[in-house]
């Protein structure tokens, strides 16, 4: 725990740079399983924010444990934290005033909820990437699955790990039976009506 640390005010709010970019800042939180689409909507939709000129930003679960969560593993605890440190680097996002789109696992509810309660109420929707094991299992893009299967790979969500399906999640993506295409247009008509972009 740190001590003699002060709080610094920045000397450009939140609101300005909202003003400036013209478009709210907040966290897109996408949660599911292994090989569910996170990442593919995630990317694509972030392509469709950039090209419409707002400011986003993929934060990947893959990616982000190469370097900042590189000393986490995948056991209950370490993906607690690897949650909690994604949902500070998220708020700093928001406080940037930019569209920040999480694709982590986050197969933990309490630990979803504490990222939600970071932030302010308007901040954070939690985006429900749903996928049935069996389609992801088939779709297995990297091998993964059959891995966890012959327990090459111990604690994999799914399988022999835990996934907490959202309970009121403000957005579900079908990645079962929609296309990301479809998946993406669905998201952009909900946050179009939702006067978030
Ligand atoms: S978590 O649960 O939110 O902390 O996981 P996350 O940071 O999103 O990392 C998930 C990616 O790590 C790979 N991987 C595993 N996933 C689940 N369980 C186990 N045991 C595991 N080991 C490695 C896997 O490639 C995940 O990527 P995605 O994109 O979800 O398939």
């Amino acid at each position: 725990m740190s001590t003699n640390i002060v709080w610094h005010e920045a000397s450009i709010s939140k609101d300005e740079r909202r003003k400036q970019n013209k478009h709210q800042s907040f966290i897109l939180w996408f949660t599911g399983l292994s090989a569910s689409g996170k990442s593919s909507v995630a990317n694509a939709f972030a392509r469709t924010l950039f090209e419409r000129g707002n400011q986003a930003f993929v934060l990947d679960g893959d990616n982000v444990r190469h370097g900042l969560n590189k000393d986490l593993g995948f056991n209950e605890d370490d993906r607690k934290e690897n949650i909690r440190r994604i949902g500070e680097v998220s708020k700093l996002f928001v406080e940037s005033g930019q569209i920040v789109l999480t694709a982590f696992i986050s197969p933990y509810r309490a630990d979803r909820n504490l990222v939600r309660e970071l932030v302010e109420e308007n901040e954070f929707l939690e985006v429900y990437i749903k996928c049935s094991v069996e389609a992801c299992e088939k779709r297995d893009p990297k091998g993964l699955y059959k891995k966890a299967r012959n327990e090459e790979i111990k604690n994999f969500t799914g399988i022999s790990a835990p996934y907490e399906e959202p309970e009121n999640p403000e957005i579900v993506l079908d990645t079962e039976h929609y296309t990301i295409d479809e998946c993406v247009e669905q998201l952009t008509n909900i946050l179009t009506e939702k006067g978030l972009i």
